[in-house]
């Protein structure tokens, strides 16, 4: 098996590679591929194939896919073109000869009304219509997407949302990516799509409480509206985009957007996905590291 992974220069696509590594895939059966490629020195010096992968340049993807069995498409970041970037991707894989791909989506990706969504919706309607065996892994959010959250509570002893009491099913991108890895390396998984959460869906009551487990100070949930909301993120210096999304997605998360909590994550781990209160300590003690 040879198996192709992008986004390997970012978070999710990194702890793929490292876990097809740790699950006996032979260093050079794996592609890394991004565009920081530099950042990918420790993996070639384990001898894994270290590969230019853009989008927006269809020439590295032919070479980086060629010979490939798997392609691990992570989808990618830059929100508003990924349409044409997952396009040119999987054109590449089909032209490569490439037999499955595994794409990373987002919960409920054909019917949900989430923010992030129709890229994502896009994205599995063209590898439906592609020919190709896909694995669709429709990823809740990170627990990792509240360590900005963390550093507020810490400064002023309060989360602040207008999700109301709707429920985020996130797990840690280690989980998501050992999702990844069990799909690539098992067998049953070809044309499945599967909806990956952590095991509880919690609250942000329950973030609360868990940033105050973290942080060792009183922390409390203060429900606004989405108006107040985003008058308090501009007034913090947000910008009106990345205000009106943080919006949007607590107003998604109070629809119960993100609230389907299933245990098929845990069935592929073979284990629990990781507690609220652990990813955010491992988060968080990273972010601090970081600084
Ligand atoms: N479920 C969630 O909560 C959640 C949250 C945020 C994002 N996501 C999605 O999950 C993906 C993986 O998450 P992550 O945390 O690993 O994100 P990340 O650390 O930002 O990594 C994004 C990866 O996408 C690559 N990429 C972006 N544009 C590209 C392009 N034009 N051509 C080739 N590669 C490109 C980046 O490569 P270079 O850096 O080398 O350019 C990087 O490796 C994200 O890209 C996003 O689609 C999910």
């Amino acid at each position: 098996m040879s198996v192709v992974v992008t986004g390997a220069t970012g978070h999710l696509g990194r702890l793929v590679v490292e876990g097809l590594l740790d699950a006996g895939v032979a260093p050079g059966d794996v592609v890394a591929g991004g565009r920081r490629t530099e950042r990918l020195a420790d993996l070639a010096a384990r001898g894994v194939r270290v590969a230019t992968v853009d989008y927006d340049r269809p020439e590295t993807l032919a070479d980086a896919f060629a010979g490939a069995d798997t392609l691990v498409l992570v989808s990618g970041s830059e929100v508003g073109r990924r349409i044409p970037q997952h396009t040119a991707a999987v054109e590449a894989a089909q032209t490569a000869g490439v037999r499955r791909v595994v794409y990373t989506s987002a919960p409920h990706a054909d019917t949900s009304t989430l923010v992030v969504v129709p890229e994502h919706k896009a994205t599995e309607e063209l590898l439906a219509a592609s020919g190709l065996v896909v694995t669709v892994l429709r990823n809740n959010w990170y627990t990792e997407n509240y360590v900005a959250t963390l550093g507020q509570a810490a400064a002023t002893g309060e989360v602040v949302g207008s999700a109301g009491d709707g429920r985020v099913a996130s797990a840690t991108r280690a989980d998501f990516a050992g999702g990844v890895v069990a799909v690539v390396t098992g067998s049953g998984h070809d044309g499945r799509t599967y909806e990956l959460s952590g095991d509880h869906a919690w609250t942000y009551d329950e973030l609360a409480a868990a940033a105050a487990e973290v942080l060792g100070r009183p922390v409390t949930y203060r429900r606004v509206t989405a108006d107040e909301q985003r008058a308090g993120l501009l007034a913090a210096g947000l910008d009106e985009g990345t205000a009106g999304f943080l919006v949007a997605m607590d107003q998604d998360i109070a629809s119960g957007a993100l609230a389907d909590a299933t245990d098929t994550l845990r069935t592929l781990l073979g284990r629990p996905t990781t507690p609220l209160v652990d990813g955010l300590r491992a988060a968080w003690q990273e972010s601090s590291r970081d600084v």
